[in-house]
């Protein structure tokens, strides 16, 4: 299974990655998580992504792209990968349409996660609490609201487009949105 998890900002992406993942048998990979490995590491890839993330707004895509294709060749993700924030703009789209392409593969399906906007700022706020991480802030979260407006939304059309989006009300209990995520995908996986 290729698959994109889509949404934006405290959808859930991550928390439902974790398990659909497992479910198939394929590594979560989201490149959030990874940018934030490098920059706690101090690496030059995390030097060059922390301004970014502080201030809500994507890392520059050749920075993206680059990191995400080394990933995406290492052997565990020969099976099959769930992307978790990736792609988000219209290149990295095209970025990765040609890595799928180049291992004669194809992208089963995009799972676009719905969340009421102020439910969103609540989980958020409530992460900043617990998680503490730096760009959970209520400016910040806001300014990350507009640029998935701006720059990830559209893509949405691009992949409806090819048949391939299946959209998940996101709101409720993390079991109830699991089940509804699996119930659109077996219809995939056995197709
Ligand atoms: P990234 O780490 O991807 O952050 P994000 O998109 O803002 O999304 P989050 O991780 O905050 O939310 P999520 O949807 O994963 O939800 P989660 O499961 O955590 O990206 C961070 C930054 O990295 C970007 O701003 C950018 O700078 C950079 N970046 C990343 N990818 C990039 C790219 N492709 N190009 C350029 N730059 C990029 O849930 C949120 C909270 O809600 C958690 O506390 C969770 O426990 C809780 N929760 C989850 N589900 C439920 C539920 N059903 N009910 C109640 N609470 C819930
Ligand atoms: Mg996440």
């Amino acid at each position: 299974m290729r698959l994109i998890l889509m949404g934006p900002p405290g959808a859930g992406k991550g928390t439902q990655a974790r398990v659909i993942a497992e479910y198939f048998g394929v590594p979560a990979i989201s490149t959030g998580d990874i940018f934030r490995a490098n920059v706690s590491q101090g690496t030059p890839l995390g030097k060059k992504a922390q301004e970014y993330m502080d201030a809500g707004e994507y890392v520059p895509d050749e920075v993206t792209n680059l990191m995400v294709r080394a990933r995406i060749d290492e052997p565990d993700a020969e099976p099959g990968f769930l992307l978790d924030g990736y792609p988000r703009t219209l290149a990295q789209v095209e970025e990765l349409d040609g890595m799928i392409r180049h291992t004669g593969h194809e992208l089963d399906a995009v799972v676009v996660l719905t969340v009421d906007p102020n439910e969103i700022v609540e989980r958020l706020l409530n992460r900043a609490q617990t998680d503490g991480r730096t760009d959970d802030t209520e400016d910040v979260i806001r300014r990350r609201q507009e640029v998935y407006g701006e720059q990830t939304e559209p893509l949405i059309g691009v992949y409806r487009g090819r048949g391939i989006v299946h959209e998940i009300d996101g709101m409720g209990e993390v079991d109830d949105v699991t089940k509804r995520i699996f119930d659109a995908l077996d219809v995939v996986s056995q197709s």
